[in-house]
């Protein structure tokens, strides 16, 4: 049986001023299913999943998300889609000035989450077990590493319990074998939390490991799509060198 269509976008377009990002791209993702996009720094990777949950508003275009017409839906309805999309920040982008359990409880009092049988502290020990990092709770930001920093911004999207998560470069700057751990951790956080993803990657081992299926993305539009096998070996040299 095929699975369910968790999001589908169709014909997206942005441009900043006379620099066009986005020129009709479209993508659909099936529940379970870890989808690779790969392509070069300053395509516009990024840019396309801040549409996809209108951090930065496209053109036009048609995003549908878990059933919602996320480009035509009111505020309270957007809240509501990006409690169930999860977003992984280039960067991780942790609060600094707040321990990693106020860094976690801050997207539950955003977004007055409430879960039917843990509490918050249950909830924070429970996505802190998931990546693997429970006795970093009391810890700062300028304390852990910068793979500890990935697990615990990983952590701080799980809390919301998301449907679909989307990586943005989950493991830049890593070492080649934290950066393993972490793509591991991305297959593992699937069969736990039952998602469905997208993760933007440089890195191929991550590519390899994590995902099922990548698109490469070129000139505003996904170019071609293959398992990692297939696209490694193909006999397009350009596309071949991504996986170098
Ligand atoms: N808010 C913005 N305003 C104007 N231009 C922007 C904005 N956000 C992104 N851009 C431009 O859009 C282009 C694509 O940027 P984007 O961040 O999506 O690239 P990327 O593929 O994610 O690159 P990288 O692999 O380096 O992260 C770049 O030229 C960038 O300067
Ligand atoms: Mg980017």
């Amino acid at each position: 049986m095929n699975k369910a269509v968790v999001m589908n976008v169709k014909k997206l377009y942005k441009s900043f001023g006379g620099n066009h990002i986005l020129k009709g791209i479209g993508l659909t993702l099936h529940q379970g299913e870890n989808l690779g996009i790969v392509g070069k720094s300053g395509i516009g990777k990024s840019v396309l999943i801040k549409c996809i949950v209108r951090l930065i508003e496209p053109d036009s275009g048609e995003v549908d998300v878990l059933g919602t017409n996320v480009l035509e839906c009111n505020s309270n309805e957007l809240n509501e889609i990006r409690k169930k999309v999860g977003y992984l920040f280039q960067g991780g982008a942790l609060y600094d000035s707040m321990s990693v359990r106020e860094n976690l409880f801050f997207p539950i009092r955003r977004t007055q989450f409430k879960d039917k049988k843990l509490d918050t502290e249950e909830l924070i020990e429970q996505s802190l077990r998931s990546v693997g990092l429970l006795d970093a709770v009391d810890k700062m930001p300028s304390e852990l590493s910068g793979g500890m920093k990935k697990r615990v911004a990983l952590a701080r999207t799980l809390i919301l319990k998301p449907e679909i998560i989307l990586y943005d470069e989950p493991t830049t700057g890593l070492d080649a074998v934290t950066s393993g751990e972490i793509s591991e951790l991305i297959l593992k956080i699937r069969e736990e939390y039952n998602t469905a993803s997208i993760i933007i990657t440089h890195d191929m081992k991550c590519a390899r490991i994590a995902t099922d299926n990548i698109k490469i993305m070129d000139d505003g539009i996904f170019r071609i799509e293959g398992t990692y096998d297939e696209l490694s070996n193909t006999e397009e040299k350009e596309i071949r060198d991504f996986f170098i």
